[in-house]
């Protein structure tokens, strides 16, 4: 998961590798560098630990010559510690190539012994994969004398996952790339082209993007883009327009993207229902290549990692119900390693806010080769999740750039309703005006989120008196119980602090005895309406938990005093039904864990030794 760059054109590489990279951070931000050829042919390299601001700094304190041709990494820490020698670009043994990577390569301990043995002299000046990489790139160089037939050489044999950039001396106004499983997206520009890890590397010059497909090649120079297998056979990407502009990407005088991105939410909602809900029907026409596989499926399995899986766990309960077929909710990575039962007749359907998270590629890899039909629901135009299933569901969030992933849950969850109720439609498990009648409800959503949103200052103030804590326990039941899970996910990767969601039954199992004098519980409390409602056995939970003295935060329906005599506190939300509040309830919790982490002066966008896309495994 780093930020990757490539430019080749008429302006001065150097702008527009910081801005990529800039952009990119969110990537990764263990350290950043870049490698430039000046007009004399001349390479040039710098690179420094730590957030891109220090290498910016350092090239004001100490500039770098100007040149047309460059590349640009942003590092999240793998294979050796963030520090200056590890940081990319890594050189050739000659020190006339320079080469970025985004990935692990498996076999790169193997390698290494290898060029030890054929080239004893090799000196390694870092403990990396990628400078393993970079030698033997520079080593074919010197037989091959063409940077892209290097690079067919040397991916050949390269065992993992990687997207590699390069450029050489020798080769000046040339970038070349390669890809296997890790992202690479080309910018089609006017006498410029661009390679980055995802479009927002160049989206501030061109809209024009095209995907590279797997195992392939691409050679960039200001005015052409040649894509070949790794054999060299000529390969043809698809092209296709970006659909926000740059300063969806800005954080707009917001104080973080989080902080921005949460108050897109009901706007990430009504876009993701936009052209989808016509005359009180639902309309995806991007499951055409599914329509005969959906008649068929007796099975979904649902995969994702992290806030991700846990929208398919809230959607799980709205899939069985409406449409009565059995949906298992798994997290990627253990799904495949546990030789899962599959057929045509199960539907795996990835759900993924980049489209990239390798956890979730592999898994879908995975279905794929063992017979499953894939659907992905994805917030990431042409990414490569989508192009590794049958059909996709984008979401619209609009990029979403803090490393914590709110505006896509909400998103997901609605796409994964869509895809319900369009299920449940073509199989009759529920009447058109039931169908209505819960569209209404979806698309209630964004004006009942907005409403939420207007209590920020007040959860703001109760996360300031809060930054002490050190422990915060989540409840919820029943469709709350992934939000649970979601609100301490937030607080742990946001603020540090350690938290656990539970489901409110399973407390009194074993985790009751975590309960002392003052500690925080927050309590997803469903509504009180309808026969078969949840909120006396919540409340139950809440007095078992009072009376051994926890401090109560429910989030709770407006009017619902019910509530009152065991709460500390009540955060009230508008009036949904059991599927629809949860999408309400989330809000709150993810903005306390914003601004309690933002009370403790930590990053809320880019928190501690995380990264936006889990690009590795
Ligand atoms: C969420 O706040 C985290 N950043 C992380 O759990 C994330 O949801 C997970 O890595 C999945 O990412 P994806 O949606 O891009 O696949």
């Amino acid at each position: 998961m780093c930020g990757i760059v490539g430019y080749v054109g008429s302006s001065n590489s150097l702008g527009v590798l910081l801005g990529g990279l800039r952009r990119l951070e969110y990537r990764g931000y263990d350290s950043a560098g870049i490698a430039i050829i000046d007009p004399a042919g001349a390479l040039h390299t710098r690179k420094r630990a730590g957030k891109l601001q220090i290498l910016i700094d350092d090239l004001e304190t100490t500039p770098i010559a100007s040149g047309l041709t460059g590349i640009g990494h942003t590092r999240w820490a793998t294979h050796g510690g963030p520090n200056d020698e590890n940081a990319h670009p890594h050189l050739g043994d000659d020190g006339k190539l320079a080469l970025i990577h985004n990935g692990i390569i498996e076999n790169f301990a193997e390698l290494k012994r290898e060029l030890l043995e054929s080239h004893p002299d090799t000196v390694f000046t870092s403990e990396t994969d990628t400078e393993v990489a970079a030698i033997l790139v520079g080593l074919e160089y010197r037989r091959t004398g063409d940077l892209a037939e290097a690079f067919r050489h040397v991916v050949a044999r390269l065992h993992g996952a990687f997207t590699l950039l390069a450029l050489h001396k020798d080769e000046p106004g040339v970038v070349v790339g390669a890809r296997r499983n890790s992202p690479l997206v080309i910018g089609l520009g006017n006498g410029e082209n661009f390679l980055g890890s995802d479009v927002a590397a160049f989206v501030e010059h061109t809209r024009r993007a095209m995907e590279i497909g797997q195992d392939q090649i691409v050679t960039i120079r200001a005015d052409s883009v040649t894509v070949t297998d790794f054999d060299g056979v000529p390969a043809h990407g698809k092209e296709y327009e970006v659909l926000w502009d740059a300063s969806a990407a800005e954080k707009g005088g917001w104080s973080s993207f989080m902080a921005k991105e949460i108050s897109e939410e009901p706007d990430a909602i009504a876009k993701t229902l936009l052209g989808r809900v016509v005359d009180g029907a639902v309309h995806l026409e991007e499951l055409e290549p599914l329509a005969d596989a959906l008649a068929e499926i007796d099975r979904i399995v649902i995969l994702g990692c992290g806030t991700a899986a846990y929208s398919g766990m809230l959607a799980k309960y709205a899939i069985e119900k409406w449409t009565r077929i059995p949906v298992d909710v798994e997290l990627s990575h253990e799904f495949r390693y546990r030789d899962p039962i599959l057929n045509a007749r199960t539907l795996v359907l990835s759900v993924s806010q980049s489209g990239e998270t390798m956890d979730t590629l592999m898994a879908v890899k995975y279905a794929v080769a063992n017979g499953a039909r894939t659907l992905s629901i994805c917030n990431t135009q042409g990414a490569t999740i989508p192009r590794e299933s049958d059909a996709v569901i984008y979401t619209h969030a609009g990029p979403e750039v803090a490393v914590a992933s709110t505006k896509a849950f909400v998103a997901q969850v609605a796409a994964f309703y869509l895809f319900g109720l369009h299920l449940a439609a073509t199989r009759g498990t529920l009447s058109a005006s039931e169908i209505t009648g819960l569209l209404d409800e979806l698309q209630a959503l964004p004006a009942q989120l907005e409403e939420v949103l207007e209590q920020h200052d007040a959860i703001k103030q109760l996360a300031g008196w809060m930054t002490d804590t050190r422990a915060v326990l989540f409840l919820g039941r029943h469709a709350g119980y992934p939000v649970a899970l979601e609100g301490a996910l937030k607080l742990k990767e946001l603020a540090y602090i350690h938290a656990e969601g539970f489901a409110a039954g399973e407390l009194k199992h074993g985790p009751i005895a975590l309960i002392e004098a003052g500690q925080p519980v927050f309590v997803v409390v469903p509504s009180p309406r309808g026969e078969n409602s949840l909120h006396p056995k919540v409340i139950s939970n809440i007095q078992e938990i009072r009376a051994r003295g926890a401090r109560i935060l429910a989030i709770a329906e407006k009017g619902d005093a019910s509530v009152l005599p065991y709460a500390d506190v009540v955060i009230p939300i508008p009036l949904a039904s059991t599927l629809f509040e949860p999408l309400l309830a989330v809000a709150p919790l993810q903005i306390f864990a914003m601004e309690l982490a933002a009370a403790k002066g930590l990053d809320v966008d880019q928190p501690r030794n995380l990264a936006k896309s889990v690009t590795v495994e």
